[in-house]
């Protein structure tokens, strides 16, 4: 097994709403979680169950409620101030869902990468920073002529996203958090952008988390996978238990695709639970969905059980 670069350990994270704060959302509920060298990780899940807070918490937009985050063995909250945040986005960087938001719509996006260049490496030389941008272009398959002089508008969903990747790969960090990157662009380039970073991985040993609510799509991209729902994870494993899953709500999820070979019973019925309500604190996550849940299930927590491949934390499981 490869070694871990960042590690959550028992990490969880509160939202306090409402006029008083009274009201409380577990986002992210006691995970513990690695991102290997050279792997990508498929972190799945519906809307809701936390990936982004899990995201941001890594990148620091968030710091944790309760336990910590490592980046090789360091808690990542050491890496603070101007100084210490720079130093970490070297390592680590991010790219989101939305690629025409995280581009200043005003500024040509040359001149964005540049700037990311120069603030990384102020005594490199204009024709070295140019040449180290051409070099990030091709690996997300675009060259520095097509992209010289034009606005962020000017480009399509996919090819931003593309600059998107390239500008984190500026800092040659060692890990990327991908937060939805296919989400919100054509469904015909979708599989076009997870190459690239299957390509990255293959080519450079680049490692790469990437977050989707898509099975299929995750299933394709990730080497491995945890499942996430309301803020836990439910279950986890290399990225084929997706093809068997093991935990009800993982095979709901699997249910979703249509598949030909007709593996689920298209009969079973799913509850319709309240997701926004983050980690409830007894039993199971997903018992008032679960169309096997058992009495146990509603009133303790169940533990996670290792099944050889994958980990899944369900009580159907245990031995009685
Ligand atoms: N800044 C915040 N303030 C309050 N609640 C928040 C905040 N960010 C997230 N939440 C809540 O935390 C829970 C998890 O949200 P999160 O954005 O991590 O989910 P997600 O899995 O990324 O969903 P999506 O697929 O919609 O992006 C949700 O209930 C959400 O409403
Ligand atoms: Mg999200």
């Amino acid at each position: 097994m490869s070694e871990s670069i960042i590690k959550l350990e028992n990490v969880s994270k509160t939202f306090r709403l409402g006029l008083l704060g009274k009201t409380v959302i577990k986002a992210v509920d006691r995970v513990n979680m690695e991102i290997r060298k050279g792997e990508t990780l498929g972190i799945l899940g519906e809307s809701g169950s936390g990936k982004s807070t899990i995201a941001k918490m890594i990148l620091k937009i968030y710091s944790p409620s309760y336990g910590r985050i490592l980046y090789r063995g360091r808690d990542i909250k050491e890496f603070k101030g101007s100084k210490g945040l720079k130093e970490y986005y070297r390592h680590v960087q991010g790219v989101f869902q939305d690629p025409y938001a995280s581009f200043n719509p005003r500024r040509r996006v040359l001149d964005v990468l540049r700037d990311v260049m120069k603030n990384y490496y102020p005594t490199l030389p204009p024709e070295d920073i140019d040449r180290e941008i051409s070099t990030a272009l091709e690996k997300v398959g675009l060259n520095i002529s097509e992209v010289a002089g034009r606005y962020p508008h000017e480009f399509s969903g996919g090819q931003l996203q593309r600059l998107s990747i390239a500008r984190a790969l500026l800092v040659k960090p060692e890990v990327i958090i991908a937060d939805e990157p296919v989400s919100m662009i054509d469904a015909s380039t979708r599989i076009d952008i997870l190459n690239i970073f299957i390509d990255l991985k293959e080519t450079e040993g680049l490692t790469v988390a990437i977050i989707g609510h898509d099975l299929g799509l995750t299933r394709y991209a990730s080497d491995r996978v945890v499942v996430l729902y309301r803020g836990q994870i439910v279950e986890e494993g290399p990225a084929e238990i997706l093809n068997e899953p093991s935990h009800p709500y993982t095979q709901m999820l699997a249910k979703a695709i249509p598949r030909i070979d007709k593996k689920w019973d298209s009969k079973i019925e799913y509850g319709v639970g309240s997701l926004a309500l983050g980690a409830t604190g007894v039993g199971c996550v997903f018992a008032d969905r679960c169309p096997y849940a058992m009495d146990i299930c509603r009133r303790e927590e169940p533990p996670m059980v290792d099944l050889g491949k994958a980990k899944v934390k369900c009580w159907l499981y245990t031995k009685k």
